[in-house]
């Protein structure tokens, strides 16, 4: 067996999506659960770019034993004394180094000529061997490099001591048989190409960011470049969660390669991404996604009672998503509620525990049936790590069908209430504005969601939303069976993030 290194940037491309940005806390959150879902490699962030990336990187290498903890830099000095004292601490370091290498970018990025290029790359790992023994490089936009030049460029690469090239789809602009093709170059071409690990990196820009990546192991790259979710710049990185079920689901194709994730935990980690991130997850994603296992059709369901695999090729407990059941209701104790969330993958501190439980006695006085669902949405709504300046106090709308809906909100900061009335379009536009009256930033609505986290009348309403905030794209993220309350929430859980920049 073969196995496929899982290189796991959730925490650096993933959070450059817009809006995806997590403060350290979060990343650490994130981090323990990668190390805990058994990827091989997380890349924890970009440390040269700003003090709090450089922070977080390093909490990431104190706190991480078990996988590697990788750090971004360009060719660049300074970048790479960033990234190597942010990775010090780590049990296994890697320094990534990137420099683009595609003739566009050559031309109008940096307008150098190739021997440049190659000169300052070779310097940059010479530099980089200094702070770090494993050094990865990416020739970046290399499936658009002229083939001579990045078979010079691996091979030298090699010879300056890094062990891992990375070919980077950096544009999503490949198709599968090219890619396959690509790699077999690299491997046919570059005379020392043993003695290092190829890697992908794909993009997701024309959808094909997984086959893409599946193709290159089909070719020879034993280490994948992936996040939770396929978050990641523009239309995402290929996603983790396909790649290895792809690879545990079509045994006949890729029956000879292995790797160390535990699949079990997948569901579980794209949930806490999603909540960190606000990046919600699309009910149509494949293997994470709402209705990934949900069978609508008569005939299909008729069948799956006959034989589950007519229309179902994954298990979903393979994944970690267990049939949503009724669990608790306003008779359960402190006990029982804490031995659930337990079980569902939740560890509170003691002060999160009672507050998450008062939360939850609130919820059984409004709703008979309380699911899993309806308790992931209140326990991540608690466990929040970022301090919240604002809190809601209270709130009062008057709206309808022939007046116009005013609103007055209530807030509390540093334990001082804060009022203000306003008028809007309708009734949650109106507690919007009134927010902005009381927290003076000028807020423009870039995305709004609604969803229902379980079914019935009486369901959870889960508010997701984006703001632009001056050049700034802040999410928040809010739940309540009230779902104006659900969107002042998730409001002023974005203000909040702001406040906390
Ligand atoms: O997409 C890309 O080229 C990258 C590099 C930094 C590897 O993310
Ligand atoms: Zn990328």
């Amino acid at each position: 067996m073969e196995k496929i290194i899982i290189f796991d940037t959730t925490l650096r491309d993933g959070e450059q999506a817009p809006g995806a940005s997590m403060n350290s806390l979060q990343k650490m959150e994130v981090a323990t659960q990668l190390e805990r879902l058994g990827v091989d490699i997380i890349e924890a962030g970009f440390p040269v770019a700003s003090p709090d990336d450089f922070a977080a990187v390093s909490a990431i290498a104190r706190l991480i034993k078990k996988c590697g903890v990788c750090a971004l830099a360009r060719c660049i000095y300074k970048d790479i004394e960033h990234a190597g004292k942010s990775v010090k601490k780590a049990k296994h370091p890697r320094i990534h180094l990137f420099l683009a290498t595609s003739k566009i970018h050559l031309k109008y990025k940096f307008k150098k000529a190739e021997d440049e290029i190659a000169s300052i790359a070779r310097d940059s790992i010479k530099q980089a061997k200094k702070f770090c023994s494993d050094i990865e490089f990416s020739p970046e936009d290399a499936t658009r490099t002229e083939k001579d030049f990045l078979f010079r460029m691996v091979e030298m690469a090699i010879k300056e001591g890094a062990h891992t090239i990375n070919i980077p789809d950096t544009v999503g602009y490949s198709y599968p048989q090219e890619v396959y093709s690509l790699i077999t170059d690299i491997k046919n071409n570059v005379p020392n190409i043993n003695k290092a690990i190829i890697a992908i990196h794909c993009h997701n820009d024309l959808g094909l960011a997984t086959a893409n990546s599946l193709s290159a192991v089909l070719a020879g790259a034993r280490q994948v470049h992936c996040t939770i979710n396929g978050i990641g710049e523009r239309a995402g990185n290929a996603s983790l969660e396909e790649i290895v079920m792809a690879m545990k689901t079509r045994k006949d194709v890729f029956g000879n390669f292995c790797n160390s994730i535990h699949t079990k935990e997948i569901y579980r980690t794209s949930r806490l991404v999603s909540k960190l991130t606000n990046f919600v997850v699309p009910p149509n994603k494949a293997i994470v996604g709402k209705n990934a296992f949900a069978h609508e059709s008569g005939i299909h369901q008729d069948a799956i009672l006959k034989k589950r695999i007519t229309y179902e090729i994954m298990d979903p407990h393979d994944v970690g998503i267990a049939d949503s059941q009724l669990i608790l209701g306003k008779h359960s104790g402190r006990h029982a509620f804490g031995d659930r969330l337990k079980t569902l993958g939740f560890h509170l501190n003691e002060e999160q525990l009672n507050k998450a439980f008062g939360r939850f006695k609130d919820l059984c006085d409004k709703k008979k049936d309380i699911f899993d669902d309806d308790l992931r949405a209140i326990v991540e709504d608690e466990i929040r790590v970022a301090k919240p300046i604002w809190k809601l106090d209270s709130f009062e709308i008057n709206s309808g069908t022939k007046i116009k809906p005013v609103a007055q909100v209530i807030l509390v900061k540093g334990g001082k209430n804060v009022s203000a009335n306003s008028s809007g379009d309708g009734p949650v536009d109106a507690c919007f504005k009134a927010i902005d009256k009381i927290t003076g930033f000028k807020a423009k609505l870039d995305d709004f969601r609604l969803e229902a986290v379980t079914s019935g009348k009486d369901a959870l309403g889960q508010v997701s939303l984006r703001l632009k905030i001056n050049d700034s794209i802040i999410s928040g993220r809010g739940a309540s069976t009230d779902i104006i309350e659900a969107a002042v929430k998730a409001y002023i859980d974005a203000v909040n993030k702001l406040e906390n920049r």
